[in-house]
């Protein structure tokens, strides 16, 4: 383990935590789980599986395979059937008789409002996939989005799913920099973006880094952009096309493409523990199958009756497996929601709720945590009974944020779902079971039906109840990534290599007495800011690629409403003179950071330090930068070349 071990009094905390939630028996009679759900996917894991994805999939050519195996550790899954994403998402609503039916309740950052129907969409995606195609655009080539919060971005997607084209999505907050590379790694031929959205009450722009992404050098042949702000964007002739008029020209009749089960459907970059994001790619069959499965499960979902709001922005795994596939697959009525939870005030989030009745929740605790410290009154303001499901995704939530979160926000009486799962996993693969799992305020408990999850120590083996190592899956899944794009090795050394035939998510948990599993946080040099992963050395690159920076050390500190917070150690070059260690320069150096990467990876703080800890062969040593960004005193030193280059830094820190 490295740096981000979980600390010792976090353990403490979560493990004197003893109250417990049973399902109220009316939650219970018309839940969608079953405790026999488990007993069904134990008995036969396979025929479970293929059940859920004829149940819950429209196949054009039903599969007549389910797990193969055998080019491990690339799963195959329903490898012989076909079928179309876009159509199920879709247009088999409508062909349901359900093309009335509300998809997306958008609501716009300034207050302006869309209603689209799921026979709406139909058209839409129709008429986006005839446009992408009429530029080019064919089965296999990827799309990179670029795009806020809008319903194109959705309609975008599916798009291409109708296309067989693989999205990569790149969430709007990153930078040009950013874009670019995730633009070259995936070979994009076209750009989707927006010239920009609404954020913290005005306008925020995007087509100058989508711009700025292609100066760099790429094989990108068209952008295609939508109109939200109205703001001023240059214009490509000839590259540039505007959606709107391209979506106009084109027909709204559109015959999905077939494609095999294992045909790419996207890939979304995500942060390692090195300066390169991976491409994590994933197959349409298996992951739509097990997207669905837990949407259902899980959320408890009623597609007649219930209306769903997950406050993830797109960009990120959690947009597209439980804002796109998972519920749109099911036929839900969903919330999209453009903008911060603080604009015009605090209260904005709650009023949405009122306003559209939301009766399913999915948010961070990072969120939960904001809006505790803002206070009561905002929640206060509205009428927040339409909830009866609570979620939670994207770090460990702790009990007082859970406890408030049912009481305040869920009125003392809803289901919290703690839903442990990864970019990498595609879908939800620890969580209690709505109406069946007693609920324990900061565990995530028990694996779903259908997945098979362990905590190992350092030699392999299975931890019994009461203790703790690191968190595996031990099955195959159908969601699973298929791998890297374009790196098959690093699949393999990343996830595969630590134990012998199964897969490490890079997580520390532990198993309670009770066997339940609580997730300890990252074990390796990834942090988690605001639930979202960042790697240290990709902020240490950034820092080092200013020229006033010689070297930089970067850890996660612990931060009470992101989770993790970034903080940086640097080591300045003897030229960039006296005036680079001031207070102006470090907030130049922040900067520079959220140009680099994003404004998500902007240190909290940085510290201009003359050395860093190493050891004697020339690895830094996080864990003790972590414990002086902590506030406390630092752990072993003895294994450093110079020892007493912790007193300066603790001392650096206690005067900045
Ligand atoms: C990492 C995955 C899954 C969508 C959002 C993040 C942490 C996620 C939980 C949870 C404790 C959690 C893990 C995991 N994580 N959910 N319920 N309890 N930790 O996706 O960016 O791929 O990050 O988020 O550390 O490895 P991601």
């Amino acid at each position: 383990m490295s740096q981000n071990d979980a600390p010792e009094a976090d353990l403490e905390n979560l493990l004197h935590e003893t109250r417990t939630f049973p399902p109220s028996e009316e939650f219970a009679a018309q839940a969608n789980a079953t405790a026999e759900l488990y007993q069904v996917a134990a008995a036969d894991r396979g025929a479970f599986w293929a059940e859920q994805a004829r149940s819950l999939v429209s196949w054009s050519t039903e599969f007549t395979e389910g797990l193969d195996f055998s080019g491990a550790p690339v799963a195959r899954w329903f490898g012989d059937g076909r079928l179309n994403a876009a159509y199920n998402a879709v247009d088999r609503h409508v062909e349901a008789g359900h093309g009335d039916r509300v998809a997306i309740h958008f609501e716009g950052e300034p207050g302006d409002t869309r209603t689209l129907t799921y026979a709406d969409l139909k058209e839409q995606v129709s008429r986006a996939a005839n446009a992408l195609a009429d530029l080019g655009v064919a089965t296999g080539d990827r799309v990179a989005i670029y795009m806020p919060m809008i319903p194109e971005t959705i309609i975008a997607m599916l798009a291409c799913a109708r296309l067989g084209a693989p999205h990569s999505v790149v969430f709007g907050g990153f930078s040009a920099e950013a874009l670019h590379s995730r633009i070259i790694d995936a070979d994009a031929r076209v750009v989707i973006t927006a010239d920009g959205g609404y954020r913290r009450g005005k306008p925020s722009s995007l087509k100058p880094a989508v711009d700025e992404a292609l100066a760099k050098g790429t094989d990108v042949r068209h952008v295609l952009v939508v109109e939200r702000t109205g703001q001023d964007v240059d214009w490509t002739e000839g590259r540039d096309v505007r959606w709107a008029e391209a979506l106009e020209a084109a027909s709204p009749e559109h015959t999905p493409v077939e494609v095999e089960a294992e045909h790419p459907l996207y890939i979304l970059y995500t942060s390692g523990t090195t300066g390169k994001p991976k491409g994590i790619l994933h197959t349409t069959g298996g992951y739509l199958t097990q997207t669905a499965y837990t949407f259902r499960y899980v959320f408890d979902h009623k597609p007649e009756t219930d209306v769903y709001w997950c406050t993830a922005d797109v960009g990120w795994v959690t947009g597209h497996s439980y804002i796109v596939y998972g519920p749109m697959l099911n036929g839900a009525t969903q919330v999209l929601y453009e903008g911060t939870p603080d604009t015009p005030d605090k209260d904005r989030w709650w009023a949405i709720v009122e306003k559209y009745r939301v009766s399913l929740l999915y948010t961070a605790p990072t969120a939960i945590r904001a809006a505790m410290k803002w206070g009561d009154e905002y929640p206060g303001r509205h009428d927040l009974s339409s909830l009866r499901l609570l979620g939670s995704v994207g770090e460990p939530i702790n009990p007082e944020a859970w406890i408030w979160y049912r009481n305040t926000i869920g009125g003392g009486k809803t289901p919290i779902v703690d839903t442990w799962w990864q970019t990498e996993t595609g879908a939800i693969m620890i969580s209690p079971l709505p109406g069946v799992t007693a609920a324990k305020p900061g565990s995530a408990q028990v694996p779903l039906p259908g997945a098979s999850v362990d905590v190992l120590n350092d030699a392999g083996e299975s931890v019994p109840n009461g203790h703790g190592g690191y968190l595996v899956l031990t099955e195959p899944w159908p969601s699973m990534l298929r791998g890297i794009w374009g790196d098959l090795e690093r699949y393999k050394e990343t996830y595969w290599s630590r134990f012998e035939g199964m897969y490490f998510a890079g997580d520390g948990a532990k198993k309670d007495e009770d066997g339940d599993i609580w997730l300890l946080g990252r074990v390796d040099d990834v942090m988690n800011v605001s639930g979202h992963r960042l790697s240290t050395t990709e902020v240490e690159s950034a820092l080092v690629s200013h020229p006033s920076v010689a070297e930089a050390a970067v850890v996660g500190a612990k931060d009470d409403t992101t989770g993790q917070a970034v903080v940086a150690f640097v080591i300045l070059r003897a030229a960039a003179g006296e005036d680079a260690a001031g207070e102006e320069a470090v907030a130049a150096l922040r900067n520079h950071v959220a140009k680099e990467i994003g404004p998500i990876a902007k240190p909290r703080s940085i510290l201009v330090v003359s050395e860093l800890p190493k050891t004697r062969s020339g690895k830094i040593m996080r864990r003790l930068l972590k414990d002086v960004a902590e506030g406390r005193e630092a752990g072993d030193v003895t294994t450093l070349a110079d020892s007493s280059v912790m007193e300066q830094i603790t001392q650096g820190m206690k005067a900045g």
